[in-house]
Parts: C-alpha cells; structure tokens; sequence
C-alpha cells in the first residue's frame, strides 16, 4: 500500500527495519520534548495567503554556495542507512541523484565517502572534528578528492546526547555493518567494542573533539578550499561569530532533537539569527520538516534551503532507492504546490508578509 504523508510512511517504515534500529533512528535525547517540538512548532505557524497571484510553475530553484539547486530542499547527513536497506548510503545517493538533489554524507556512513561518491550526485560531506587532527584530515582529503563541494561540520555533538530508547535497548550495529570511513582506523577488537549504543558513546568520548572550539573551525578553514558550513547553530551570537570568521554558511538544528533535550527549535530560533545574518551568508534549517508548508514556512522566515533527516531514511527502510526518491518528490511537490496556493511565483518572494504575526 502506498502512503499518502510522511506521518504514514513512518508507520511503514517501522515495521520494515528491526525494532533496535527503528529506535535509534526515531529517538530523541531524553524526555524528547524537543524532538516532538520539532514537529508541532511548524503546526502553529499560520500562513497568510495573497490571491490573484499564483502562477502554473512557480520558480523553485535556488542558489546556494554557488550551486543551482532545482528546489531548496537537501537531504540531511544521517548515520548507517545500511540499518534500514542494503544499499544504505550509496542508495541515497542514487536518490539524490535521480532528484537532482544535494545529499550530504555523514563522518557514521555505513558507506565509505568514495562509494558513496560513485552515484555522481551533488555531494556535501559532513565532518566530525576528531581529536586526531590526521584523522580528520584525511577524511577532509577523502571528501575533496571525490568531488565533494562543501564540508558540514557537526558543532551541536560534542558529547552524544542521552537517548533513553538506545540505552534500553542496548541498541548495536549489526555485524555487517561498519562504520565504513573509520574502518582502517579501528582495529577489528575496537570496532566490535564500538558496535554497542553506549559504546557509540565511548567512541563519542574518546576519538570526537569534546572540547570543539572556534579555535578548530579556524584551524579547519586553514586547511581546505572548501566551503565550510557549521551545523547546530541555535543562538544569535553563535551566527554573529560565524559573520565573523571565514564560515560559509550556517545550518540551524537541534540534530533532530537528539543532543540537548528542550533546546530551541529550529523554526522558532530562525527569526532572530536571520535579523542577524541579514542575508550575509546562506542559512540552512532542519528539523521535523514533514510538510512543503514547512520548507515555505521557513524560507518565508528567512532561510535559503532545509534539510531532510528521519524522512529520507523511511523511504529507504520502505522501498529503498524508489523509496527515498517518492520522499524527495512528494517534498518538492507539496512545496511547489504551497507556493501556488499562497501567491507566490518565485522564491525571492518569499517573506514573512506570509507569516501571520500575532500581535497579542
Ligand atoms: C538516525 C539519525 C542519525 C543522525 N546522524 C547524524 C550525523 O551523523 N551527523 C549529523 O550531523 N547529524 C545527524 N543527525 C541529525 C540530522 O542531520 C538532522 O539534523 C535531523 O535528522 C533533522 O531532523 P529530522 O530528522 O526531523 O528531519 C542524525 C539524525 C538521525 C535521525
């Protein structure tokens, strides 16, 4: 049976991948206040509509580090898709590929940056900053030399937040599975160790950076000619010293509600950091974005493009690559078909003129 909405094909992709794994994907970090905020806050926002305005093929494109996109719509760096198909990431890729859009690779990749790179899709990796500066490097040489084109750098991790469902769980890898870029670096006794939830927390603890400081970021832009994005930003100061530093861009979230519970959401931090950014530098979002009217939402609040996490991998567990491709289009076409509805021909249009502002 096919789905209709996201909310369904969640429902489907529960019963398509082991209860463990489907656990660790769902989960957020504590009570998960945040996670379920994530979703709900979108609900709140109302929109309000201009008429006599609308056109057949609203312009969806954009621009974005240089890079024309066809809809301002990227998919989210995820860890071990290999839990949900065989394929994992390298089909995604193959999803983003078909779609003609931006998939971003995650450092917890089942699939190695170069397989990955093979379905010749628009690429963008994502970078956990090791305490091993080597470590890092080399996965920075990986990503540019097969053609990736921007570098995400996790800022919101610098511990593993708390989830109680993978702690109950005693949620593990299966043993098919890698995580395929570190390989080389553990040895076959580590990796074993590291296959456990709370070992993934060790991992956390002993090979990430818990001490990641704008000092690192700085250090990082010294090494690479890739543009360097930073994920996480949630406070307006953070989004004032990335104004300040050689950061090409920012992505507002709160890792889908999985770090620190009740922090922000993403929607509701957006207004104050775009009054900052003042369109000085691209400003991505993600976070509980299930519905087109919650990428119009957020580009009418403000940000140039939105990230798509937990939904892209429910198309995998549910039809693999077919499967992520209806998630890409059934995004791009609710979101063209909000813009028609609300007026609006173009993006740049855009604005929260659309926004109903309660003045209570
Ligand atoms: C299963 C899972 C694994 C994730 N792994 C990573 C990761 O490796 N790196 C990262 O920066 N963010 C990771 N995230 C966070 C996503 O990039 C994104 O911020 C979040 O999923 C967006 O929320 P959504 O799932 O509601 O769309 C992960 C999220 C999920 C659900």
């Amino acid at each position: 049976m096919s789905w209709l909405n996201l909310y369904e094909l969640e429902a489907i992709a529960k019963h398509k991948v082991e209860a463990t794994a489907f656990d660790y994907i769902a989960s957020g970090a504590n009570d998960e206040i945040t996670l379920r905020n994530n979703v709900e806050s979108y609900k709140k926002i109302q929109l309000v509509p201009r008429r006599l305005a609308s056109n057949k093929q609203p312009n969806t494109a954009i621009e974005l580090l240089g890079q024309k996109m066809d809809y301002p719509i990227l998919i989210a760096p995820t860890a071990f898709h290999g839990l949900s198909h065989k394929d994992a990431e390298l089909g995604t890729a193959h999803a983003a590929k078909k779609t003609n859009t931006t998939m971003i690779l995650s450092t917890l990749s089942n699939t190695t940056i170069e397989d990955a790179s093979v379905a010749g899709a628009n690429m963008w990796f994502q970078l956990y900053i090791f305490n091993n500066r080597e470590i890092t490097l080399e996965l920075v040489r990986k990503a540019e030399e097969h053609g990736y084109k921007a570098l995400v750098i996790t800022v919101d991790a610098p511990i593993l937040g708390k989830r109680e469902r993978d702690i109950r769980n005693q949620f593990h890898l299966p043993s098919h599975l890698s995580i395929a870029n570190l390989a080389m670096h553990m040895d076959a006794a580590q990796l074993d160790e590291h296959k456990s939830a709370s070992s993934l927390e060790i991992f956390f603890q002993e090979q990430l950076n818990n001490e990641l400081s704008w000092d690192d970021i700085h250090w990082l832009t010294s090494q690479t000619n890739l543009p360097i994005i930073l994920k996480g930003i949630l406070h307006p100061e953070d989004a004032k010293l990335a104004l300040q530093s050689k950061i090409a861009g920012i992505v507002i979230s709160n890792h889908g509600g999985r770090q620190l519970d009740t922090e922000i959401t993403s929607i509701d931090a957006l207004p104050a950091i775009a009054a900052i950014v003042k369109e000085k530098m691209p400003i991505i979002l993600d976070g509980g974005i299930r519905r087109g009217t919650d990428i119009l939402k957020a580009i009418a609040l403000g940000a140039n493009a939105v990230l798509i996490g937990r939904p892209i991998v429910w198309g995998l567990a549910d039809e693999g690559i077919d499967g992520s491709i209806k998630v890409i289009n059934f995004l791009q076409e609710e979101f063209k078909q909000s813009m028609q509805l609300v007026g609006c021909k173009n993006i740049k249009e855009l604005s929260n003129e659309f926004i109903y502002q309660d003045s209570n």
